[in-house]
């Protein structure tokens, strides 16, 4: 199978790509990634350079001549979107992009799709789509969508075009929605890698209102395979819950991490709370569970120490990311066909 996986150079796209390419040696990988802020060529340059399996092409899913020219002309069998803009506080600021990449592009690339008639398109969305919960229950597939923040409302906005794709068209669409991930190659601006990075330059680690907001944790690798199932066993038309049963507030997620990299809690700085903050996400993917024989695999403690070990090991990785010249670097190397 030929796949066109997008933003393949950011976190979960990462893992995605070499997780398959490990694990299906039939299996080709075309990248399509713009390299915002949050894409990272590099993460795959061993792949580009020794792996016959693997291509990268650098553009904007947006691009329809673009999508319509790689869809078209690489014989592509399936496609697996998870390119976006994916951070909420940098929604709040300028939702515009959001709106762009995660509502049109995502569009754009369902149309492509339709019209070159490629097999099946996995639309990798987010629990977020549902909103916030109480103290008590789970998200569900049926949970009406009520999404609060910028970011949310244009995954939201993209999981009902691809909705409408599949009732008008029968596109062969199928949506993932999974709670938040952690793991290697995370971009630094996400609560545990921006942690862990304030933890060992002994900065403030802030910490947003009372610290008791829940997130349900999944290790990327736990997703990925979701991902993969879904692609290889889903109903199309269909959206599935994926999570890891491992429901932490933000308070306790923070104090694990610094007792692993030895910090004292005296770190924690409790800031002003992020507008229209969700209280607590919670995920049951009994659907996937039962259709798909999905189930999480990796403890949330070991999963964090396994990260925290990834960061100790990688950071000139974190340097690489964060400074102003890798991003010239990453400018200048190849032209944008955007
Ligand atoms: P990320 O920000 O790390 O990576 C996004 C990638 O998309 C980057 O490589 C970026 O360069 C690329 N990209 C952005 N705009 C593009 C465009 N217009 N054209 C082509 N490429 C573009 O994000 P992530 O955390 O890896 O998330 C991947 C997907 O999974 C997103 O759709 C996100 O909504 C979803 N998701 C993320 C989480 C999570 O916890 N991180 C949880 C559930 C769902
Ligand atoms: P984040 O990693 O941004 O993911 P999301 O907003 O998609 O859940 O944030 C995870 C949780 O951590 C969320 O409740 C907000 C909180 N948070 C902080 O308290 N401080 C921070 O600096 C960040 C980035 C997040």
């Amino acid at each position: 199978m030929k796949l066109l996986v997008t933003g393949g150079c950011g976190f979960i796209g990462t893992n995605f790509i070499r997780l398959m390419l490990a694990s299906h040696p039939d299996w080709s990988i075309l990248n399509l990634d713009k390299l915002t802020y949050a894409g990272n060529r590099l993460n795959l340059l061993d792949l580009e350079e020794n792996e016959p399996r693997y291509e990268f092409v650098r553009g904007d899913i947006c691009n329809r001549e673009l999508v319509m020219d790689l869809l078209g002309g690489k014989r592509i069998d399936a496609v697996v979107n998870f390119a976006a803009e994916s951070h909420v506080d940098r929604s709040i600021n300028d939702p515009s992009p959001f709106v762009a990449t995660n509502v049109a592009g995502a569009q754009n690339l369902m149309e492509c799709a339709r019209q070159c008639g490629t097999g099946r398109f996995v639309h990798v969305s987010t629990d977020e789509v549902y909103g916030t919960l109480g103290p008590s229950g789970k998200f569900t597939e049926t949970t009406p969508l009520a999404p609060n923040s910028p970011y949310s409302a244009s995954k939201a906005g993209a999981d009902l075009m691809a909705r409408a794709y599949f009732e008008t068209y029968r596109f062969p669409v199928l949506i993932t929605r999974c709670s938040n991930n952690y793991g290697p190659y995370q971009f630094p601006e996400k609560l545990i890698p921006l942690m862990y990075l304030n933890a060992k330059a002994d900065k403030g680690l802030p910490v947003y209102g009372d610290g008791l907001n829940v997130r349900d944790w999944i290790y990327v690798d736990d997703h990925c395979r979701g991902v993969e199932l879904t692609l290889t066993k889903g109903r199309e038309g269909q959206a599935y819950n994926f999570g890891g049963n491992a429901e932490e507030t933000n308070i306790s997620v923070v104090r694990t991490l610094l007792s692993i990299v030895g910090k004292p809690e005296s770190l924690i700085t409790h800031v002003t709370d992020r507008p229209g903050h969700d209280k607590r996400y919670a995920m049951d993917f009994s659907l996937a569970a039962e259709e798909l024989g999905f189930a999480p695999t990796l403890p949330f403690d070991q999963g964090l120490a396994q990260t925290i070990a990834w960061y100790e090991a990688n950071t000139t990785w974190l340097e690489q990311v964060q400074s102003g010249e890798y991003r010239t670097f990453m400018d200048s190397w190849y032209g944008e066909r955007a």
